[in-house]
């Protein structure tokens, strides 16, 4: 049976995206206080009675380690005063990327994060997560997930705003989130092949795409985080002559200024609302919300 939800509580996520989930899911904001002492230390203080309620808290997790323990401090106060389920719809789900051991002796920590937020939360409801070696959250996390997904969003952005687009993957990665773009915009695409040398340095293949002439690139990938591999597309784009390319990223993380490199390099940088920043134009409500719906 469907779950009648009752607050959003709104922690760090863009109060945008807040407004329009609480009127997607026909409910109120959650009134609570989120401060921190002078040491540090988180206080939290709900300014409401939850008790029997059904509660979905709404985290902007990019910067996760800054961040989760206040959540998880709230997820526990909330179930402390009464409420009946606590379900945390985070837009960006961090901590996917790293999901094997690469090196001897690494920590697979997309499990270990997995474990912590399940322990913590009823259901957990994202936007295209970095599905790469996982082929479903369901073989990480133990709670009820759900997925929202950006791409008939991204493809309708580029109809309206892009003439005779040519959509680029930058990697093997990224296909699965191009190929569904494309396929709704009606557009052609082509994958590079990336190689990553370190969290700052890749290189990616050459572009091919000289059969559509007069075409502009439009960079496609889930996520922007030190902006290298977008940065390095861009490059090779320009070393063909080509036109500047519109780069769009579902979760713009933007680390060490990457906002400003991308800025100056490309035509448009553009991102959904799943973390707030000056480049979002993809409004990720409407499948957030469904996803909500959708936790039993
Ligand atoms: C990884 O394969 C992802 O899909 C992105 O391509 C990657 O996270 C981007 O990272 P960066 O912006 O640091 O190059």
């Amino acid at each position: 049976m469907a779950i009648i939800w009752h607050k959003v509580f709104n922690l760090h996520g863009s109060g945008a995206l807040a407004r329009s989930l609480c009127r997607l899911l026909d409910v109120e904001n959650g009134t609570f206080e989120c401060s921190a002492f002078p040491d540090g230390e988180t206080y939290l203080r709900i300014r409401e009675d939850v008790d029997g309620l059904n509660i979905v808290i709404l985290a902007d997790l990019c910067r996760p380690d800054r961040r989760t323990l206040p959540l998880l401090l709230l997820a526990e106060t909330l179930r402390d005063l009464g409420a009946r389920r606590v379900v945390l719809a985070a837009p960006y789900l961090p901590y996917m990327r790293q999901d094997k051991r690469f090196n001897q002796g690494e920590g697979i920590t997309s499990r270990y994060f997995a474990r912590l937020l399940s322990h913590y939360f009823d259901g957990l409801v994202t936007v295209d997560p970095h599905l790469h070696r996982y082929g479903d959250l369901s073989e990480i996390y133990s709670i009820p997930t759900r997925t929202g997904h950006a791409a008939p969003l991204i493809a309708d952005w580029i109809a309206a705003q892009v003439d005779r687009p040519i959509l680029v993957g930058p990697d093997s990665e990224s296909e699965q989130w191009v190929s569904a773009v494309a396929r709704q915009a009606d557009a052609p695409f082509t994958v590079l092949t990336k190689t990553r040398h370190g969290d700052r340095e890749v290189s990616v293949s050459m572009p091919i795409i000289d059969r559509w002439p007069n075409h502009t690139p439009v960079l496609v990938d889930d996520i922007i985080s030190s902006g290298h591999t977008m940065l390095e597309t861009l490059s090779r784009l320009e070393a063909l002559g080509l036109p500047g390319a519109v780069c769009i990223g579902i979760h713009g993380i933007f680390a060490e200024g990457a906002d400003t490199a991308l800025n100056k390099k490309a035509a448009r940088l553009v991102t959904s609302n799943a973390i707030p920043h000056p480049s979002n134009a993809i409004d990720i409500a409407g499948p957030l919300a469904e996803s909500i719906e959708m936790i039993e």
